[in-house]
């Protein structure tokens, strides 16, 4: 549903994408890796419109949406969990969730107060807390029910688990698995390669702006210098 195609994108002067080719089917999982700097944000800035890309081609459904504002391509039906979270401080959990609510095109939504909170019992317990007053991983967990209650069909998550104890980041797994079995599709980035392994289809790394690898968990489990030569630091 979505297809990237040479994306290139630049601040200034100081270009950062090359040329990046990205392809995610409905359902499918796909992972973005590649160590710090390389050009991730840039590449999920420049689907969303966050910022304008210098080259290529951004498609939804075959509908080009290169460059077209945020809304625009939230419509379409692709749902942001940023880098760094952004949920808002002063809104309690249940604000910030039904603060970008959407119904689903086609008949009742899927994402519900009521479903997002069968996915995140915690996030039920906090609901009267406000944002700022919530843990690392309760942030995420709200940022990631926000981006559902747009009821999308392609969730890009920006650092699904940085800075989050072991036992919240195996939390977030298991949601994200059953995010995917309820049918919606997942971009993601993250640096945990092999919890990202158990349950993506395929991988797509970048280095230096420019796609670097791509194959499937079963090809990257194969081939362990990819780690080593992209990924390690
Ligand atoms: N607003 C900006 N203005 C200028 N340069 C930027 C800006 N944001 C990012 N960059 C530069 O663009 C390059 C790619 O950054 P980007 O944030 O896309 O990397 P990333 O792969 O997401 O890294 P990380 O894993 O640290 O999040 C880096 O060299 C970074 O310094
Ligand atoms: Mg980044």
């Amino acid at each position: 549903m979505l297809d990237v195609e040479g994306l290139e994108s630049a601040y200034g002067d100081s270009r950062i994408l090359f040329g990046i080719d990205l392809a995610v089917a409905a359902g499918e999982v796909v992972t973005l890796l590649g160590r710090n700097g390389m050009g991730k944000t840039t590449t999920v800035k420049s689907i969303f419109g966050l910022l304008k890309p210098r080259g290529g081609r951004v498609r939804i459904d075959g509908e080009d949406v290169t460059g077209r504002p945020p809304h625009v391509v939230a419509k379409r039906g692709l749902g942001l969990v940023p880098e760094g979270r952004q949920i808002f401080p002063t809104l309690s959990v249940e604000e910030n969730l039904v603060a970008t609510c959407r119904a689903s095109r086609a008949g009742a939504p899927k994402w519900t107060l009521d479903s997002v909170y069968r996915l995140f019992p915690r996030l039920k317990e906090r609901r009267r807390n406000m944002g700022n007053q919530l843990s690392g991983g309760e942030q995420q967990m709200l940022a990631i029910g926000r981006a559902l209650m747009t009821n999308p069909r392609l969730v890009v998550l920006d650092e699904a688990t940085e800075g989050l104890a072991p036992l919240i980041r195996e939390e977030i797994w298991t949601c994200l698995a059953a995010i995917k079995d309820a049918g919606e599709a997942i971009l993601v980035i993250d640096k945990n390669v092999d919890a990202l392994a158990r349950f993506a289809d395929r991988h797509v790394v970048i280095e230096k702006g420019r796609v670097a690898w791509s194959g499937t968990s079963d090809e990257l489990r194969a081939t362990p210098e990819i780690k080593d030569r992209f990924l390690h630091v």
